[in-house]
């Protein structure tokens, strides 16, 4: 290869499903310098992520088959992750699967972006003697693969991107070489302003109602139960309040959406809650909102944080996780304890009064997105790590 050829790094993902891993992903992937780098995505059949059309033009193999070891479902993160450790003959055959689909794109670099291919990945990786970087977007519990991640760590010496100190903790007192790089949006996509009233006359929005909105895909730890408690408290005070919930089961048992809505109706909040389904309009349907909320326990960081920050929206959202580094207290919205309903709803009260702060807590959010959060600043810190590394090894 001469000297000025670009050097193909190779993404592994395993998700089918298609979260905010992804969608970082493809944010980066699309921002690579084609002239350094060719991306080659490393992915399993069928994923839907795939078909976003900012990496249409992206080389890609299909090296992993729909398998139960790689989904993540109910009994997750502690009993897959066991089980897929645990099964090591699968494992070692996805690997070695894997480390033929390297040898094939040849790849210089391993850029893993998901939990189970920071194993996987990370032995096909050490199998082809190529650099490997784990991009860890998990918070992990200590009965939740928390010490196998810090076993692999030590086994497969990766260097780590992490996605808020909070994630980058977890590696603490590890050889391990960690780069804590925050995430970032697209943030040209997103704008303060009013609302299109076409997409209110669609969720059946009027122009006095007070609107929450929740961003995030159907799984227990995101909290909407909390939210839905919270909401129901508050319902006597604003009867105009609505609850606009966006998204869809997604690394989760089908039956979730279900068990939601089954719990709004027992809350008396059937008119209050809006339930739209994954969207693709998010930046629209932030517009809806005076108040963002994200009231997840543990949360690795949430990227629908700054998308709402962008949109000049307070976020009231829950102290624990990556959240804090994101969310300034008191100054671009609240942060509460997670999974406390009463406390979830006073935040949400305090904004409800007094919409001049909420909206002043917008206006800084906004600044602080324009700052701090842009994919651009991202995929330069990225860029410039490959090169750190790739220059080592030459
Ligand atoms: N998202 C979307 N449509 C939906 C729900 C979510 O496009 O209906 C996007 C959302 O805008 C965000 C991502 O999915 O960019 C979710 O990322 P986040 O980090 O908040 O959560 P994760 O699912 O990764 O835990
Ligand atoms: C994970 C985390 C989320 C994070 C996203 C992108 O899915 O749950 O908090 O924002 O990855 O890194």
């Amino acid at each position: 290869m001469s000297h000025h050829d670009p050097t193909p790094i190779a993404y592994v993902d395993h998700a089918v499903d298609f979260g905010g891993a992804e969608h970082s992903l493809i944010e980066l992937i699309s921002r690579l310098d084609r002239t350094s780098f060719t991306p080659i995505i490393l992915h399993t059949e069928g994923a839907k992520w795939l078909q976003s059309d900012r990496i249409a033009d992206v080389e890609r193999i299909a090296a992993f088959s729909p398998h139960p070891l790689l989904e993540q479902k109910r009994d997750e993160v502690s009993t897959g992750l066991l089980r897929l450790i645990g099964n090591t003959w699968t494992a070692l055959r996805l690997s070695l699967k894997l480390r033929g689909a390297l040898r094939r794109s040849s790849a210089q670099l391993v850029h893993t972006n998901s939990l189970k291919t920071h194993f996987v990945g990370g032995l096909a990786a050490r199998l082809g003697r190529l650099p490997l970087i784990w991009h860890v977007r998990d918070l992990l519990a200590e009965n939740e693969g928390y010490h196998l991640l810090r076993r692999a760590a030590r086994l497969l010496r990766p260097r780590v991107i992490a996605i808020s100190e909070a994630v980058a903790e977890q590696f603490a007192g590890l050889p391990a070489e960690v780069t804590v790089i925050p995430n970032g949006i697209p943030l040209d996509k997103f704008c303060p302003g009013l609302p299109s009233p076409q997409l209110c006359r669609e969720l059946g929005l009027t122009a006095d109602d007070r609107v929450l909105l929740m961003v995030s895909r159907l799984t227990p730890w995101k909290g909407h139960m909390t939210l839905l408690e919270a909401v129901a408290r508050l319902a006597d005070r604003w009867p105009r309040l609505k609850l606009v919930v966006v998204g869809e089961v997604a690394f989760w048992e089908a039956d979730y959406e279900q068990q939601l809505k089954q719990r709004a109706a027992d809350l008396g909040l059937t008119e209050q809650v809006i339930w739209t389904g994954f969207r693709s309009d998010v930046p629209e349907l932030l517009r809806l909102c005076d108040i963002f909320v994200l009231p997840s326990v543990g949360e690795p960081f949430g990227r629908v944080i700054i998308e709402a920050m962008a949109t000049g929206r307070p976020v009231v959202a829950t102290a624990s996780g990556g959240v804090p580094e994101i969310v300034l207290d008191g100054q671009t919205g609240l942060l509460v304890p997670p999974e406390d309903a009463q406390s979830l709803a006073s935040a949400i009260q305090t904004l409800l009064a007094d919409s001049q702060r909420a909206q002043q807590m917008g206006a800084e959010g906004l600044t602080r997105a324009h700052q701090l959060f842009s994919a651009d600043r991202v995929a330069r810190q990225v860029q410039e790590l490959y090169q750190r590394i790739l220059s080592k090894g030459r």
